[in-house]
Parts: C-alpha cells; structure tokens; sequence
C-alpha cells in the first residue's frame, strides 16, 4: 500500500488495507514479498502524474517476474485521468476513484476472473453507508491515535484548487455516527483524533438544511462548534485536533469551543495562501489579509498557547512584487509556528490554470519562493526557542528513526519532541518533558514523568464500525 497526498487519502488506504485485510489478504513487508501493490495518488500539485506513470513503469517489471500479481490505481489522480490510467498502463489490472474505495475487494476479484477494469463514480452514492469511508473496516496505523472523517467533498470554488473535481460535493456525516465513532474508539484504547474534512467550519450546514426542510425545528447553519464540544467530552479522549478549517467560515463559536473544551489542542492550522487582498480575490477565497489577522488575534486572545500552522502559494497568476511582499507582511506578522509554503501549479480543469498570460517567471517565483522561506522560518525558530525550558505533555509515538535510542513524541500543539527516556516507553504513552532546546522544525527535550501508559492491549487490526 502506496499513499501519496493528504490526511484523507492516508485514512482512505487505512480502509483500502482494512477491506483487503478482511478479504484475507496481510500486509507485505517488500514489494518482493507482495502479490499486489495499491498506489493511493494524489493530483494536487504537479508532478504527481509523471511520478505515477513513472512507478508503473517500474511496477511492469515487478509485475512480469511473477505470475498472479496485481496493481491497484486509487485516489484522487485516477478519479481525475479515469481511463487515461488504463491506456497508458494497461498491466494495471483495477483503476478505481475516490468515490468507491467500499469497491477495492470486489474490483480486484472482477479483475482476478475478467481482466482489467477501470471504475470511476462521477459523485459519491448518497444512501450508501459506506459513503463516509470511517464507515468501513480499517487497518489503522496506529492504535493510540485516528483519523476520523466529518465531511467529505468540498463546495468551495478557490480558483487553484482540483480538489472539488475530484472529491465531488460537500456532504457531512450524521453528527451522531461521528460521536458514536469516537466512543467505540475511546473503548479500543484511542486517546487523540483527528477530525478530518476540506472545509470543517461548514460541517452540518447542509444537515441542518436538510432537518429543517423535514420540518424539524433545529437553526440552520453548521454544527462544528459543538462537534467539537461533543466529541472532545467523550470519555477516554485526551486530545482532539482537525483539518482543515477555511478562514472565512471561522466563526467565534468554534474558537470559544476550542478555548472551552479542554481536549481540544491548543494547534490551529489556518491556511492563508496569500497576504494580498487583490490576489486573494482572484483566489476566490472570501477574505482579506486585515480579516485573516483579525481572526487570528480573537483566536490567540481566547487561547494565549495557541500554534498556528498555514498554507501559502507563491506565484499565483498575476502575483506582482507588490502582492507578493503583502504575504511577507501578513506572514510576518501571524507569526506561524510553521508553514508550509507550495509553489503555484496550474491544474488542469481549474479556473486558475486558464490564466496563462499571467503566469509568472519560474525564475521570479523560485526567488520569491526562497524569500518567504527565509521569513516563515525565522518566526518558526524563534517560537521554537521561546518554548525552552517548558514542561510539556508528549504523546509517544516511538524510537526516533535515525536514532532509536532516542524517543520521538508529540506535544499538544503538534509539535515533534525528541527525548530521552531512561527506558522505552510504548507507543500511545503520555509523559512529560522539559524542552531542552528549539530547532527550526522540532523541539529537543529532557524526559521528566510519565503521566500514563497506553490502554490499547494490542493494535487494532480490523476495526470494524457500524455505527
Ligand atoms: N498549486 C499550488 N499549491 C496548491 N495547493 C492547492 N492547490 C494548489 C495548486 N494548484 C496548496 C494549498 C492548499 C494545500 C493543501 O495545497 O496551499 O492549502
Ligand atoms: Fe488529498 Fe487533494 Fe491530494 Fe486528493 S488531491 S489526496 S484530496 S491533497
């Protein structure tokens, strides 16, 4: 199993591993050792596409030294070339979407009897209940933390975006089936979720569209805030984090459920994209840098540790100097604890990659590029070393990979903690540390107390839901 791309794609190959799993397949620890391979793409930004059709390259060779081997092609770059996978690959045997990741077990067995088969969903079947892919069986990669699925698909129309072409329409999962999830995980020994949709502030509007024009007598308008409330009271959960919020459907009740809810962590990641107002607009993002700040300082007033991470392009059409120094300005003044910074890709079918004549110099963005870098890095550092000497709440995820003597965590505000620990502690373990030292992208630190070991027994390996 493959996984390139988001959040929502990891938890899809969690359900794409549960299902085959279910069907009594087991994980493969090489390609050697394995029958069949699934690549879980991603289309959001260029490159995606030679890279796949580079691994397939490879992956005739595989497939050819063994009779009975497999490939499986999932996720968003499938949903978005559809047959364009099969005629260039034709060794892939299933060419499957986004929409029917429930479908894995059944597409590889057509495919084992009848040949290859490609099958896109246009939109996502709405009466199914494995329309919310937490719904299945899943082989979770970790048993202490999981990912959960609020939302899928995505009404927004920001001009650089693939994702509404590929994810369909926005539609939640019914408040209750969220909650009871994360019950049943809190039963299995699961301490810290991730709540996860592309645009989480929106969550229920279109459930509450729906009761009302039942008759029922609810307020219209989205439900997050008290998801949140909801989900952070269920016993057993310690930490509740979400992605992604989009900053202008930030609404004060979900910072004031944030601040009041004490599981919730103290981690916003509030994509801003660009500083510039003029850039913004042509982004269709719905506000402006002054907003972005002012909503920012509401949310750091109501919760003084707050981490902020974002997203910021560079080089959108028609970026000028100017534009771009406003996102220096409004970046330098948010004050990230991180960023992640994504040169402008024009995706095809997207409003933006029509702008051709306002492309910009590859030589201007790659510079502009650099410079953006040298800011959000500076703040990152400095709100690293401020957090010297603290005592923090670390949840173990395990040994550090290049040094396994080291142990490697997580504190409440997302950030990477590398310590040692004058034994191993398991996975799941929270435990506190005090911050010895703050690099640019992780913090160093000296292991004080263990708070409490995990409660999971043994990994859950097929978990499976009805709720
Ligand atoms: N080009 C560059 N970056 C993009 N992103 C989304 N689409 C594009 C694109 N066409 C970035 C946005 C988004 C993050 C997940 O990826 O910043 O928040
Ligand atoms: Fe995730 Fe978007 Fe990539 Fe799909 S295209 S995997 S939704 S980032």
């Amino acid at each position: 199993m493959r996984t390139f791309g988001c959040q929502m794609n990891e938890h899809d190959s969690e359900r794409i591993s549960g299902l085959l799993e279910t069907d009594g397949l087991r994980r493969a620890e090489s390609d050697d050792d394995a029958d069949v391979v699934v690549l879980n793409t991603c289309c959001i930004r260029e490159n995606a596409d030679n890279k796949l059709y580079g691994t397939l390259g490879h992956l005739k060779t595989w497939k050819d030294a063994k009779e009975g081997r497999r490939i499986v092609v999932g996720g968003c770059l499938s949903q978005k070339d559809k047959d364009v996978v099969q005629s260039r690959a034709p060794w892939v045997d299933v060419v499957m979407g986004t929409h029917n990741v429930h479908r894995t077990t059944e597409l590889l067995h057509q495919a084992i009897e009848h040949g290859p088969i490609t099958e896109i969903l246009e939109e996502a079947v709405i009466d199914d209940h494995a329309l919310f892919p937490s719904a299945l069986p899943a082989r979770r990669e970790t048993s202490y933390n999981a990912w959960v699925t609020i939302q899928i698909g995505c009404d927004n129309t920001c001009a650089y975006c693939i994702v509404p072409a590929v994810r369909g329409k926005e539609i939640s999962r019914p408040f209750a089936d969220i909650v009871n999830e994360v019950r049943h995980l809190a039963s299995q020994g699961v301490t810290e979720v991730t709540l996860l949709g592309q645009n989480v502030n929106s969550y229920g509007r279109d459930l509450s569209l729906a009761a009302r024009r039942d008759g029922a007598d609810v307020s219209a308008g989205p439900q997050f805030a008290q998801l949140l409330r909801d989900v952070g009271s269920v016993d057993g959960i310690r930490r509740v984090r979400y992605t992604s919020p989009h900053p202008k459907d930030m609404r004060m009740d979900v910072l004031q459920a944030m601040a009041e809810t004490p599981s919730v962590c103290e981690h916003l990641h509030y994509p801003l994209q660009s500083g510039s107002n003029r850039v913004l607009s042509l982004m269709h993002r719905g506000y402006t840098g002054e907003r972005y700040l002012e909503r920012l300082a509401e949310a750091r007033r109501l919760m003084p540790d707050l981490a902020v991470t974002t997203d910021i392009i560079v080089g959108f059409p028609g970026e000028t100097e100017d534009d771009f120094v406003r996102t220096l300005e409004v970046a330098a003044e948010a004050d990230f604890d991180s960023t992640f910074t994504f040169i402008f890709s024009p995706r095809e079918g997207t409003e933006a990659a029509t702008m051709h004549d306002h492309f910009i110099d590859p030589a201007v963005v790659a510079e502009r590029f650099e410079r953006l870098r040298a800011v959000v890095e500076r703040s990152a550092w400095l709100k690293h070393q401020a957090r010297e000497g603290r005592i923090e709440e670390i949840i173990v995820e395990g040994p550090s990979r290049r040094n396994p003597g080291v142990t490697t965590g997580r504190t409440r505000q997302n950030k990477l903690v590398h310590f040692t620990a004058p034994h191993p502690l398991r996975p799941g373990t929270y435990a506190t540390a005090e911050i010895t030292r703050g690099a640019p992208h992780f913090l160093e630190g000296k292991f004080v107390e263990v708070l409490s070991e995990p409660t999971h027994k043994i990994r859950i390996p097929v978990a499976t839901v009805n709720v």
